[in-house]
């Protein structure tokens, strides 16, 4: 079987992690299959996923960069307010992918094309999260998942995936 697990050595090509949170509206959405379903079309790896619901500390340092901002509490009591799907995807260049595929903040101002412009038009709420930064998704990713729960495997049509054609 071709899977490998543990800590063995990783495809360099594929050394980027990024967090991706189905938020709440999403979840009561329906809509986790398809956002779920865009990101595995692109071709990204998922190599960790819970579904949980979170709490208010680990709601609050996920957006501590927030803290202060008008909009802060409302955030927390959002984010911890029903079940959400946390996630890990790897690719290389992932955080910029997933966060050009998820449009701006809200479905109101997003690109069609995009999650959020696709999926909402809510000025409040919007489908997903993702890390903006390598240093946040590690500090991300590191809130909501022990490294044992992130998965090494190796996708079969890695190749084909990320070939480029060299
Ligand atoms: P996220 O962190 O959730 O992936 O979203 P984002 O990068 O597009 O937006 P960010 O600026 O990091 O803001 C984090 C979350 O705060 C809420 N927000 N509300 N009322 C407002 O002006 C406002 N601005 C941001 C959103 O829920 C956003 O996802
Ligand atoms: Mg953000």
């Amino acid at each position: 079987m071709n899977i490998e697990s543990g800590q063995g050595p990783r495809n360099p090509r594929m050394s980027e992690r990024t967090l991706v949170i189905i938020k709440p509206d999403c979840i009561q959405r329906h809509l986790a299959g398809e956002v779920i379903g865009r990101l595995e079309q692109k071709g990204l790896k998922l190599v960790g996923a819970k579904f949980i619901h979170v709490s208010e500390e680990p709601a609050r340092q996920l957006y501590a960069v927030h803290r202060g901002k008008p909009f802060f509490e409302d955030l927390v009591k959002f984010i911890s307010s029903a079940p959400v799907l946390v996630m890990v995807w790897e690719a290389e260049g992932v955080i910029d992918m997933v966060r050009k595929m998820m449009g701006a903040t809200f479905g109101c101002d997003a690109e069609p094309g995009t999650i959020r412009g696709d999926l909402g038009c809510s000025k409040g709420y919007n489908l997903v999260h993702g890390s903006d930064s390598a240093e946040t998704a590690a500090r991300e990713i590191n809130l909501f998942f022990q490294p044992s729960e992130i998965v090494d495997y190796k996708l079969t049509d890695e190749d084909w995936l990320y070939g480029k054609n060299d």
